[in-house]
């Protein structure tokens, strides 16, 4: 018997409102899906046949969140000593140094997935993800969790849940800054329009 996942049926403009994954469930029968069962699953129990899509959807649905907001295999520690040290080791544009635990109070109170949300999509001269388009969400979240932890607070790796809440976040955050971005554009066309 096995499960396979994917993620799958995006509502196209927020995926982050769509919770169903498309899942297939194999009872060891046979290989079809489980969609399409009327006739392969003569063989099953009633229970089997009544409860098997709704089995396999739960566990779709954790093995899912696990394999994509959890992917990632680096550290905190080695996310920050690759990527984030080079500002916040001194404090590069007023970035909060490692450690100064007056500087990070007023962050660690914003809470954990406020302030992750918020510094992956990038705030003022920190830039999105640090810099770095090859760190995953999760390890950029473990890197902010490690300098939390560093500087008074005890922030732990998140888990999936924490993860889904740090993407929600992150996207209104993004709806917030391409809103502002679309702003200046209409502000820009509106400059050239008149100089015409
Ligand atoms: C190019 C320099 C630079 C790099 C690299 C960088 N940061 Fe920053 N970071 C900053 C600066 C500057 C600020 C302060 C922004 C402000 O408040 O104006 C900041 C602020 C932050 C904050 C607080 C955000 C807030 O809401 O005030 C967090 C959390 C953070 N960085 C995490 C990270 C992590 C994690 C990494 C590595 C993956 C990283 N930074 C890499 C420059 C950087």
């Amino acid at each position: 018997m096995w499960f396979s996942c994917a993620r799958g049926v995006m509502v196209p403009d927020n995926p982050l409102q769509q919770t169903a994954s498309s899942c297939t469930f194999d009872p060891g029968l046979s290989s079809m899906h489980a969609t399409s069962h009327s006739t392969r699953l003569s063989a099953m129990s009633m229970h089997t046949r009544l409860f098997a899509p709704v089995i396999a959807f739960l566990f779709c649905h954790a093995a899912s969140a696990q394999s994509t907001l959890m992917q990632g295999k680096k550290t905190g520690e080695q996310v920050y000593t690759s990527v984030c040290m080079a500002c916040h080791e001194t404090g590069v544009a007023h970035a909060p140094k490692f450690g100064d635990k007056a500087a990070w109070a007023p962050l660690i109170a914003e809470g954990q997935h406020v302030l992750t949300g918020h510094a992956w999509v990038g705030v003022r001269a920190m830039p999105a993800r640090g810099g770095s388009n090859e760190t995953s969400l999760a390890e950029f979240a473990r890197a902010v969790a490690h300098m939390a932890r560093s500087s008074g607070g005890d922030w732990k790796d998140p888990d999936a849940r924490l993860m889904r809440q740090i993407a929600s976040e992150a996207d209104k955050r993004l709806v917030k800054s391409i809103k502002e971005q679309q702003a200046m554009q209409r502000e820009l066309h509106a400059l050239v329009k008149a100089a015409k």
